[in-house]
């Protein structure tokens, strides 16, 4: 068995919640694992460890840069002498997952782990960050035509103001999207310091202080609408469900309640089978449970984990194994 090899470097993602990841896939040597979401393969490592060298492991991102990550993770196995099959796939993950189903790819266990990596967030180029001035840019995958350059200044105030609220729960939603449309009069927002120094000045003082930067809820709710997460996320689980094998494990790790409460949805609505109304006497429809759930509630990190790795704060893990097909 390969130890975690892959060495870090200081600005390198922590896989959250990776022990109860590991616990809940399961995955036994000779299976076939997805990792929808590749990012510096923290988790792809240990998932590799349980395969003990024999079974097939495809990384999924939609992030170039996650491809030198991964050429690594593969030469080290290479290395090793291990017997892993492992391929990369670069792309939206819900898109990635629907074509390896309809070519009848079958997995054991896929994972996805939601959200940004600590490379996105940590390259100021990247444009994720409210803590550097830099390009305002935000796309997971730098080819695609949406930037929070564009919907920063081509979306009009009421649409600012709802992708806000919705995605960023920002008690000044409205207030922010007013400051910016009138600040973009005169001329365009090109940086993420703007937008910055505009948010803080849209919002009322005492506010400025408390609950994080004041920046921290607009910046994570334009990503959220650039890179369209909750879309990929709605889109993904159906096709990931088609890939699983029956006794298949789901796992997603979520960061935002709209994700925990799409994954919590959808595994409900999958395990209750009929659909019929409740004032239905007998079952009409004869749809059958897809998946058993694993976990009730959703995991949280521990203690000690919190205080090693803060940005897994919000993480919520879900599970669930597939019972038929
Ligand atoms: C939280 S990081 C994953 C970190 C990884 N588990 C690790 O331990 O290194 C999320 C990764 O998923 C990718 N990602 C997010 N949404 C995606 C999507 N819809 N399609 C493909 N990749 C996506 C991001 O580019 C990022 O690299």
């Amino acid at each position: 068995m390969l130890p975690n090899v892959l060495p870090r470097s200081a600005s390198d993602h922590v896989p959250v919640l990776a022990e109860e990841v590991r616990e809940l896939l399961a995955v036994q040597p000779g299976e076939n694992v997805v990792d929808a979401t590749f990012g510096a393969g923290g988790h792809s490592q240990l998932l590799a460890d349980d395969l003990r060298g024999d079974g097939k492991l495809i990384a999924i991102d939609r992030d170039a840069s996650a491809k030198s990550y991964f050429d690594r993770f593969k030469a080290q196995h290479r290395l090793a002498g291990e017997g892993l099959h492992s391929r990369f796939l670069r792309g939206e993950f819900s898109l990635v997952l629907s074509q390896l189903a309809a070519n009848d790819v079958q997995a054991d266990a896929i994972l996805l782990d939601l959200g940004v990596s600590s490379m996105q967030l940590d390259r100021p180029e990247r444009g994720f960050s409210y803590a550097a001035d830099a390009p305002l840019d935000m796309r997971m995958d730098t080819a695609a035509e949406l930037s929070a350059r564009e919907l920063v200044n081509d979306a009009d105030e009421r649409e600012l103001a709802l992708i806000f609220k919705r995605f960023g729960e920002e008690r000044y939603a409205r207030q922010i999207a007013r400051a910016i449309v009138r600040r973009r009069e005169e001329r365009p927002f090109e940086r993420t310091g703007d937008l910055s120094d505009t948010i803080k000045q849209a919002i009322p003082t005492p506010a400025r202080f408390g609950d994080g930067h004041p920046a921290k809820r607009v910046f994570q709710a334009l990503r959220i609408a650039v890179n369209d997460e909750l879309g990929a996320l709605e889109a993904a689980l159906p096709a990931a469900v088609r890939m699983l094998r029956p006794g298949g494990r789901i796992a997603v790790i979520s960061f935002h309640s709209l994700e925990d409460r799409i994954v919590k949805q959808f595994v409900r609505e999958q395990a209750r089978g009929c659909t019929c109304p409740p004032e239905f006497p007998i079952c009409t429809c004869g749809n059958e449970p897809v998946l058993r759930d694993l976990t009730r509630k959703p995991v949280r990190p521990g203690q000690r984990e919190l205080e090693a790795n803060p940005r897994a704060a919000s993480a919520k893990l879900r599970a669930a194994t597939k019972v038929s097909s």
